[in-house]
Formats: structure tokens, C-alpha cells, sequence
């Protein structure tokens, strides 16, 4: 089986998280990522939480998988000579450096379309044209100012941060549907074109349906909120919903036996309207069904806390995997909280894919989550990612066509290599 985005040729200039996320999804496709990095340093998060002295950091491997490295001084000029052989030879250029950065190392959107006018040039920046617009960004400040933190947490306590890298891992992901989107542009008009994701934008974009909920308050209460049956009055801005569902179908964390001592003992109850007779057989409140404070979802909303409390008083008598048979006899829906470890071991996990275990020289087998999207089609597999500067040569060879004087008149430059430090005086 092939794979779809074989023969597409990514100069990734992108480092940390959100770039590199993006260009490991086009890699797991097929594409050829070119991972330029700084001589002697590389990628900050090769060293960065290392678990392990002196080898590639998981913060790295997990991100860069199926990439090829080269090691290029872009600010020494036989380096820039060979990066803009490389602007030449590829189709797209991924890169999420501060604001101003490429331009200050001279390549312009102008600049880059004068050496590929068929170069797709993709980019990251915290924010979008504005009065932030010049700010560096790394992932909780994107989930502060997207709307994700204070519409995340309790009513009465701060606004919260979650464990998802919606700003990073969620950025890089749009910027992916960007790329190909104009990838399949340029195969009419032939032409590249820039495509630019703001974090600030991603996060906004996923924390939609809050950007609804801040417009119904005009309309009055939001009564699916806890926050409502309380008789608490909602203010201006959209409040914290704890773990309200964000949907029109109740929903609730709920403990589970083992409670007391298990921190993740927890189920996410659904009270879905189309099973709420079975929702009602199964805690043992078949009169619910009938009366006029249960029975319709109207009813239900003033009365949440009460129902969910009569629901956990059923789930804190049952595992996670007695709820979970249970309620899916029923069709009610229901997720119990799943730790790390747990996913860790979950062997469907990896019959899929979405786990993997991946060799790596100097690390050793790790565990790592692989492509979560799936085609037909085409093939996706995990190959460990590259050592620093792994594939200088072979690039500079095969895909740049440099014959082997001039790789290594490119060496004597010191192009591949740290700049030499000037003697003290
Ligand atoms: C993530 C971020 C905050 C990190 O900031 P930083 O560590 O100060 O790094 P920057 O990207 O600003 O700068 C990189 C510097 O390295 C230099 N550099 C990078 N690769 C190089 C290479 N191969 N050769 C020579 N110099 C290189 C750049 O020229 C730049 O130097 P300059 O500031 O003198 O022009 C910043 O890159 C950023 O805001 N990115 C956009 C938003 C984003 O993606 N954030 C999430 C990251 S997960």
C-alpha cells in the first residue's frame, strides 16, 4: 500500500511542539520532512525533561517521528546557500519561530517566492495582525487568551489549563488541514500560497461552542448549567461549568466504587433524553419516568444536582467495568475516567495503531501514540525519530544533489557545524 503524501518534500524549520506535531502527521503520510536544526543544539526539546542523560528527550521523539535531520548554520553563508537550495527543491516550509524571525534571517513570503513560487510557506504564531501580534507564545498562554481557561474549571475556584495541548498539538493540526488544503490548491492554480495559524485562533476555534454559550446569555440563563439549578445568577462573561456537559445532553463526572482511595475512580455519565426511562430503571427510580419534575428535559434542569447525586449514590457501587456493561446494555452513554497508565496498557490501543512501540539507538523501546487518523488506503507507520543531524549528508547529496567536494567545501564553511566561539581576548 502506498502512502497518500508520497513524493510532497517538507522543509520543516519548526521546533518544540506545534510545528513539529503538524510535520509528523504529513511525515506519518508519507511526506519527506527535512528537519533543518541548529548545529550542535538542535531542537531546544531534544534536551529539554530528558528522562535519560544525554539522549534524545520523549518530548522529542514522540514529536518527530519519520523525519530526516539535517544540521544547517542559517546564519553562516554557505548554510543560507544550501537552505536556499533546500526553499528550491521543496514544496512546503513549515516553521512556528517567534514573530519576525525568518524575515530577520532574510526570507521573506517575497523572497521565498522569488527562489519556489510553488512553495507552499506555512507558519504558527501566538497571535494573529494585532496589538499581540509581536508576543512569543507557548501553550498555556494560547489556552489563557483562546477562552479555553476561564471557560475550564469550577465556578468558585481559577480558571484552569488543561492537560490537552489544544494550543500547541491543536495549532499544529490546523496548520496540517491548511497544508493540504493548499497543496490541493496549487494542483489547479499551481501557484503556492502562505498559510498562517494564530494559537490564540486555534484555541478560540475549538472552544466554540463557549463563544455560543457567551451569545445565549443575552437570551437569558443557561439553563443546562449547573450553575442554574443552583439559583446562582450568571454574569456577563460565559462561567466555568466544572464538568458540565457542553452539549444539550446533561452530563456529570460521577464517583465510582474505589473512590476513596483511587484518584481516577470516576465515570462521565450522559443523561441522554432518548434513555432516560432506562437511566431511571437502572438507579432504581422507575417513578421518574412519570412524574412531572423528571419525566422531560425542561423539568430535569433546575433539578440536576439532585439527579446526578441519585445517579452516583447507583455508580458508587459499581466498577468501571460493571458501569460500563451495565449502561451499554442501555445505550446510555458513559465514559469512565481512564488514567495514563491504563491507556498505556490497553492492547486495543495498539492493535489499532494509535499506541505504538517504537525502537529508538540510543534510548531503547518507548511507547509512543501513533496516527490517530486512519485511511483506507493508504499506509501510516512509525519510524523512530532521527539523531541530530542524522541525515546532513545523505541531504546534502541525494535530495540537493551536491556532489562531494562541495559537500565538503559546505563542511569547511562551517555550515553544518556550532559557529566557532571567538577567542577571549
Ligand atoms: C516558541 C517560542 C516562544 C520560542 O522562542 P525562542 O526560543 O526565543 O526562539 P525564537 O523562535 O524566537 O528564535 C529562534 C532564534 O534561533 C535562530 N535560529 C533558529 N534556527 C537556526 C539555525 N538553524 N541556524 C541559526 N540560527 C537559528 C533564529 O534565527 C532566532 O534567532 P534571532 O532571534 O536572533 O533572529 C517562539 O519560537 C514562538 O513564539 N513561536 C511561535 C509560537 C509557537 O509556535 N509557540 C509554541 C511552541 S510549541
Amino acid at each position: 500500500m502506498g502512502k497518500a503524501l508520497e513524493g510532497v518534500k517538507i522543509l520543516d524549520m519548526s521546533h518544540v511542539q506545534a510545528g513539529p506535531t503538524c510535520t509528523q502527521i504529513l511525515a506519518w503520510f508519507g511526506a519527506d520532512v527535512i528537519k533543518v536544526e541548529r548545529p550542535g543544539v538542535g531542537d531546544i526539546t531534544r534536551g529539554q525533561l530528558q528522562d535519560v542523560p544525554k539522549v534524545d528527550s520523549l518530548y522529542f521523539t514522540m514529536l518527530n517521528h519519520n523525519k530526516r535531520s539535517i544540521t544547517l548554520d542559517t546564519k553562516n553563508p554557505k548554510g543560507r546557500e544550501v537552505l536556499e537550495r533546500l526553499i528550491k527543491t521543496c514544496d512546503v516550509l513549515v516553521e512556528n519561530f517567534g514573530p519576525g524571525v525568518l524575515d530577520r534571517m532574510g526570507y521573506t513570503w517575497e523572497r521565498i517566492q522569488e527562489l519556489n513560487p510553488r512553495m507552499i510557506y506555512a507558519s504558527i504564531k501566538g497571535f494573529g495582525p494585532g496589538p499581540y501580534e509581536d508576543c512569543k507564545v507557548y501553550e498555556n498562554v494560547a489556552q489563557c487568551t483562546g477562552g479555553a481557561a476561564s471557560t475550564t474549571g469550577f465556578r468558585d475556584g481559577p480558571p484552569l489549563v488543561t492537560g490537552a495541548q489544544i494550543g500547541d498539538s491543536g495549532t499544529g493540526l490546523h496548520l496540517g488541514l491548511g497544508i493540504v488544503t493548499a497543496l490541493y490548491h496549487r494542483t489547479k492554480s499551481g501557484k503556492g500560497q502562505r498559510v498562517t495559524v494564530a494559537m490564540q485562533d486555534g484555541v478560540l476555534n475549538l472552544a466554540r461552542v463557549k463563544m455560543r454559550d457567551q451569545q445565549r446569555l443575552k437570551h437569558g440563563p443557561l439553563t443546562e448549567y449547573s450553575q442554574h439549578g443552583e439559583g446562582i445568577p450568571f454574569g456577563e462573561a460565559v462561567p466555568r461549568a466544572g464538568n458540565d456537559s457542553g452539549g444539550g445532553q446533561p452530563g456529570r463526572i460521577l464517583k465510582r466504587k474505589g473512590w476513596e482511595k483511587d484518584p481516577n475512580a470516576y465515570i462521565y455519565f450522559i443523561t441522554q433524553a432518548p434513555v432516560w426511562d432506562a437511566i431511571c430503571d437502572v438507579i432504581g427510580e422507575p417513578g421518574w419516568k412519570t412524574h412531572p419534575d423528571y419525566a422531560k428535559p425542561p423539568a430535569r434542569l433546575p433539578r440536576l444536582n439532585e439527579i446526578f447525586g441519585r445517579i452516583e449514590k447507583w455508580t458508587m457501587t459499581k466498577t468501571k467495568f460493571e458501569a460500563m456493561e451495565i449502561l451499554n446494555n442501555y445505550d446510555i452513554p458513559c465514559g469512565p475516567i481512564l488514567s495514563m497508565k491504563e491507556l498505556a496498557e490497553d492492547k486495543s490501543l495498539f492493535a489499532t495503531g494509535t499506541m505504538v512501540e517504537v525502537d529508538h539507538p540510543t534510548r531503547g523501546k518507548y511507547l509512543s501514540v501513533g496516527n490517530p487518523i486512519k485511511l483506507s488506503d493508504s499506509a501510516s507507520e512509525v519510524k523512530r525519530s532521527p539523531l541530530l543531524g542524522e541525515h546532513t549528508d545523505e541531504i546534502l547529496r541525494e535530495v540537493l544533489g551536491y556532489p562531494a567536494d562541495e559537500v565538503a567545501a559546505i563542511k569547511a564553511a562551517g555550515a553544518t557545524t556550532p559557529p566557532k566561539k571567538a577567542a577571549a581576548e
